[in-house]
């Protein structure tokens, strides 16, 4: 197996290997587990697979979950469609980590591209460590302790009926979340902030509200500053989509935008989602 790190900051290509192996060569799991840890997302070219060999992939990583508003592919539980048509409805270009809205959000997935057009479609993936690790000391010790909520109402919710919407909130209430989360794995620190993210539930202290201008405009204002610090490149990688393609990603410690410059033409991908813990 051949490593070819694509940036300075994050994601790796690992050529000469078939993720269909994975699932019974417990060296080959450990080795890509580790990779996985150290560049954040892995990609892998002309995977000639099936869905079962997809869905035992991530597997080895963790119990696999659906999504509430995506489609699971028929007699594929965990695996998910993520199809384009000439519909315009496109949701993932926005800087995001996957499913922040659950009280236990999934700390990876598998994305596989079964069609995709000639040019456009590309995912970028941005390392959230390294976006706190380059955070000026005085918002570091601003941040420290800070809690924001996290909720899927504003962003699959805004397409919904009042009544679907308020069905989506009953069964996925608002969860709160640090804002800067540790790696259970590696002990890095995290930027864990994103669009699924409200509003700072514990920032309205004597220290940080003298006047009704800090409470929410200084909050939101700096819930926007730290969001923002996803868009910066050089916390990037950007990967184009071949059929064949396979992308595994720490969900924990990136977050990922996908671009969608290429409406009307279709593209197909599926995602198995790994289960992930309550972040602390
Ligand atoms: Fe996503």
């Amino acid at each position: 197996m051949q490593i070819k790190p694509l940036t300075c900051s994050i994601g790796a290509e690992l050529r000469d290997v078939s993720i269909a192996d994975v699932a019974k060569d417990d060296a080959l799991f450990a080795e890509i587990k580790a990779l996985l840890l150290k560049h954040r997302v892995l990609f892998f070219r002309d995977q000639d697979i099936t869905r079962a060999d997809h869905v035992a992939f991530a597997s080895r990583f963790g119990d696999l979950e659906d999504h509430p508003v995506a489609n699971t592919v028929p007699g594929y539980p965990g695996l998910i469609e993520i199809y384009k048509s000439e519909k315009r409805d496109h949701f993932e270009n926005t800087y995001h980590s996957d499913a922040s809205w659950r009280a236990n959000p999934p700390k990876g997935a598998v994305l596989r591209c079964i069609s995709c057009p000639e040019v456009g479609g590309d995912t970028i993936w941005v390392n959230m460590v390294e976006a706190y690790k380059n955070l000026p000391d005085d918002i570091k010790a601003k941040i420290e302790g800070l809690r924001a909520k996290h909720g899927i109402e504003h962003s699959f919710g805004a397409v919904m009926t009042t009544e679907e919407r308020e069905e989506l909130v009953r069964k996925y209430p608002l969860v709160d979340h640090p804002v800067v989360r540790t790696h259970p794995e590696t002990g890095e620190k995290i930027l864990y902030v994103g669009p699924f993210s409200t509003h700072f539930i514990n920032y309205h202290t004597p220290e940080n509200v003298r006047f009704g201008q800090d409470k929410t405009p200084g909050a939101s204002l700096l819930l926007n500053y730290l969001i923002s610090q996803a868009a910066i490149p050089e916390y990037q990688v950007r990967f184009k989509w071949e059929p064949g393609s396979v992308a595994i990603w720490d969900n924990i410690a990136t977050q990922h935008y996908a671009v969608s410059d290429y409406w009307p033409a279709p593209r197909r991908m599926e995602r198995a989602t790994i289960s992930g813990d309550r972040p602390f």
